[in-house]
């Protein structure tokens, strides 16, 4: 079975001051956790919290890359350079980046190959809106989703309903398990599957008992060492 990941995605949040929640984090996780506990901060804390998480069992990760290694591409930041300020992960195709940025499944795809030229594990992320939900066509847009983003070779699979992100909801635990079955069925056994949409301490404990469900992406919770390790815990 594949090993428990708890990711925290900080999106456009986070000063300097920010790093002492992954000082605290670093202090909770301790070696020998049985869970991998990664970060990922904004671009500019990223070199910082490398360094700081170095001799921690904590790893951390950029929020996007683009697929050239280097270039004319003012604003984008490579998955070379992600590697080279200290990650070891990147997400690619989150929710929001396919909204703001228009990315299609095959830009998708690009940047999670880019990110493995790089050494760094691609978290690719799919999710249905609500709208396909409600049509019923939940399953089919996020099969659509593997087929058009996915990298070959290793990478992580994050389900993220749209609707879910950021807003309180979370779908029926029969919705996830179905949703994560149908990746498991188009991936592998060893494929790391991970839920993201509203996870909280409250409720990680039964997402993440649901099988194929191994590991959580989490955004608002994941800004406070407190609420992070209270997900972290709910599995140990
Ligand atoms: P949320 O975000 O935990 O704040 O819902 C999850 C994500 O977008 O990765």
């Amino acid at each position: 079975m594949p090993k428990t990941l708890i990711a925290g995605n900080w999106k456009m949040n986070g000063l300097q001051q920010a790093l002492r929640e992954s000082e605290q984090l670093k202090a909770q996780c301790r070696d020998g956790l049985g869970v991998d506990v990664l970060l990922c901060p904004p671009a500019t804390l990223l070199k910082s919290m490398s360094d700081q998480l170095r001799d921690s069992i904590i790893q951390t990760g950029g929020q996007d890359c683009h697929d050239k290694v280097s270039g004319a591409h003012t604003g984008d930041i490579s998955a070379e350079m992600l590697a080279d300020a200290g990650a070891s992960y990147v997400i690619v195709g989150h929710s929001e980046r396919r909204a703001d940025h228009g990315e299609t499944d095959q830009i998708v795809q690009n940047k999670a190959a880019a990110a493995q030229r790089a050494s760094l594990r691609p978290i690719v992320c799919v999710g249905e809106t609500k709208q396909q939900r409600e049509a019923g066509l939940a399953l089919e847009i996020v099969r659509g989703q593997l087929s058009g983003s996915l990298p070959k070779g290793d990478y992580v699979v994050a389900y993220e309903p749209v609707w879910a992100i950021g807003t309180g909801l979370v779908p029926t635990i029969e919705d996830i398990q179905q949703m994560h079955d149908m990746i498991r069925a188009e991936t592998g056994p060893e494929i790391q599957i991970l839920y993201g949409g509203s996870v909280k301490p409250g409720n990680a404990g039964e997402i993440l008992s649901v099988e194929n469900v191994n590991g959580a992406l989490v955004g608002g919770a994941s800004l406070k060492a407190e609420d992070f390790y209270g997900i972290i815990s709910a599995i140990l």
